[in-house]
């Protein structure tokens, strides 16, 4: 599908969006055709401006069919970017359901509303992230109607905002795309040749760790939970160098198991079937390199992803198994389910010590727990930096993406005490609680001195129901998030 600045005003569409602020202000921006009907829908009390509202209308015009879908931002004082986000993803939507091939988008009707630069990227974004769907295994597809959305505009950055929108759209859409693959197929091999076509795509540097390789490095932890799949595991490493003379090297790291079988501690039938969504973090890095490079910022930043299965056979690690990690701290393994920390462990120390990372940003589905705390619209974020956690939040207002800080609390530190080892990987048996908050206790026994950001993102990574801007399935969640935070962090 293909986005445009309109230029000609009198060119045909066949669907028609106009943004609304509750003051529901009919500006002369809307085209004539449509004046009548936005009226009288107005004036009859049938629209009433309010944030998401959706109002549709279809009138008769030159003998042609013309959708009319009108969007309510609400008050101005409420609005904010994600709002905004959702009230356009939702007019998209309609206008997708009702088969139209060329919207028009009349984002002047709201001017004060949307001209802002990140409110009119994300608007952008909205239009390619709705009309994503992943087709590859349906025999019929009805393919998205979709064509053309032309946005009549005189925001002075348009451009510029749309060229950037259609980089993370299209980057979150990579990463939707990786997530959704069934498991047998996108093992850790394929996810390593996956990056390396977004590094022939970028111009990228992307190296692969093979298994002889990851044992002569000590990644023991890691290799652990790969050790009961048939598919060997591998580590992704990303680098792009876009400021060389900075010392500065941002770590992204993503949470990368293939498949989270649960292990000996397997899981539920239920939880199955959606665990090779469990590469969401590694999905969000990928994503996040290729918009960081798309993007050409000025900033270092490696990407590196422990990519394994966590299955059982007459192989796999053992619950009351000790693993010697790379950082050299050995973990006494309680539970084969609290894979993805032993795996990120390992990448950590590997990207501390190898990459030369001066800064960790970790994303994982880590935690069932995190949706127990924030349900499945916010990730949980925990930090040993302020600056970092700054940052984030305010990355995460332009990407869209909600997070919220969690403690780490030192007092919850000693359930994972280990009465054999240096530690253990979860607090089995344990009533102290906060799941999500462990999980990162544990990790940030691997981070040394670095300033630290874990983002737990089991439960935003995947849609369990169509939502207006994604299919059930892979969200992607994560890929702008990180994108910006590092767009924050360049120069
Ligand atoms: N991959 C899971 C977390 C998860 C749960 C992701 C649900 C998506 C949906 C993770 O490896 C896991 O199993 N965590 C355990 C940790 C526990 C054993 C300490 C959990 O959350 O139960
Ligand atoms: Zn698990
Ligand atoms: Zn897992």
């Amino acid at each position: 599908m293909e986005l445009a600045k309109l230029k000609v005003k009198n060119a045909h569409y066949d669907a028609l969006i106009i943004p609304f602020g509750s003051e529901l202000e009919i500006t002369s921006f809307i085209p004539e055709e449509a004046n009548a009907p936005v009226n009288a829908a107005i004036e009859g009390g049938f629209f009433k401006g309010e944030d998401g509202e959706i109002y549709k209308l279809s009138m008769l015009a030159e003998g042609k069919i013309l959708n009319i879908v009108l969007v309510g931002l609400g008050s101005k004082d409420k609005i904010n970017n994600r709002s905004l986000f959702l009230a356009f993803s939702k007019a998209y939507s309609a206008c997708k359901k009702l088969k139209a091939k060329t919207i028009r988008v009349v984002l002047d009707n709201a001017k004060e509303y949307i001209e802002n630069y990140y409110v009119v990227e994300k608007i952008c974004e909205a239009a390619l992230l709705v009309d994503y769907e992943f087709n590859e295994y349906k025999s019929e597809v009805k393919p998205s109607t979709l064509e053309r959305v032309e946005f009549d505009t005189s925001y002075d950055r348009f451009d510029e905002a749309l060229a950037e929108a259609i980089v993370c759209a299209e980057s979150t859409i990579l990463a939707r795309n990786l997530i959704n693959q069934p498991p047998a197929y996108m093992t850790p091999a394929k996810l390593a040749e996956e990056a390396q076509n977004v590094g022939e795509e970028c111009n990228i540097e992307v190296n692969i760790i093979h298994k002889p390789e990851a044992e002569e490095l000590g990644m023991n932890a890691f290799l652990a939970v790969g050790k009961g799949s048939v598919n060997s595991p591998k580590v992704i490493v990303m680098k792009y160098f876009g400021d060389k003379d900075n010392e500065d090297i941002i770590g992204l790291i993503g949470k990368g198991v293939m498949y989270d079988s649960g292990g000996y501690c397997l899981k539920p039938p239920t939880s199955l079937p959606t665990m090779h969504g469990d590469m969401s973090g590694a999905a969000a890095v990928v994503g996040a390199m290729r918009a960081i490079a798309k993007m050409k910022l000025k900033v270092n930043v490696v990407g590196v992803i422990p990519a394994c299965e966590n299955r059982i056979s007459g192989e796999a690690y053992l619950p009351g198994d000790i693993l010697k990690s790379m950082s050299g701290k050995y973990i006494e393994m309680n539970n084969s389910d609290a894979e993805g920390r032993l795996t990120l462990a390992d990448a950590i120390t590997y990207a501390i010590r190898e990459q030369k990372v001066t800064k960790v940003i970790d994303i994982a589905t880590l935690t069932g727990a995190v949706k127990i705390a924030l349900g499945n619209k916010t990730a949980g974020i925990i930090s040993n930096d302020d600056e970092l956690v700054k940052i984030a939040q305010e990355a995460s207002e332009v990407a869209c993406e909600k997070i919220w800080r969690l403690p780490a609390d030192k007092e919850l530190r000693h359930a994972l005490n280990s009465s054999i080892a240096d530690l253990k990987n979860s607090a089995a048996g344990s009533t102290i609680g906060g799941g999500t908050i462990l999980g990162g206790l544990f990790i940030q026994e691997f981070v040394e001195d670095k300033p630290w950001l874990h983002i737990d993102i089991a439960s935003t990574n995947w849609a369990h129901e169509d939502l207006p801007y994604c299919p059930k399935g892979g969200t992607g969640f994560g890929t702008s998030l990180l994108y910006n935070i590092v767009k924050l962090m360049s120069k």
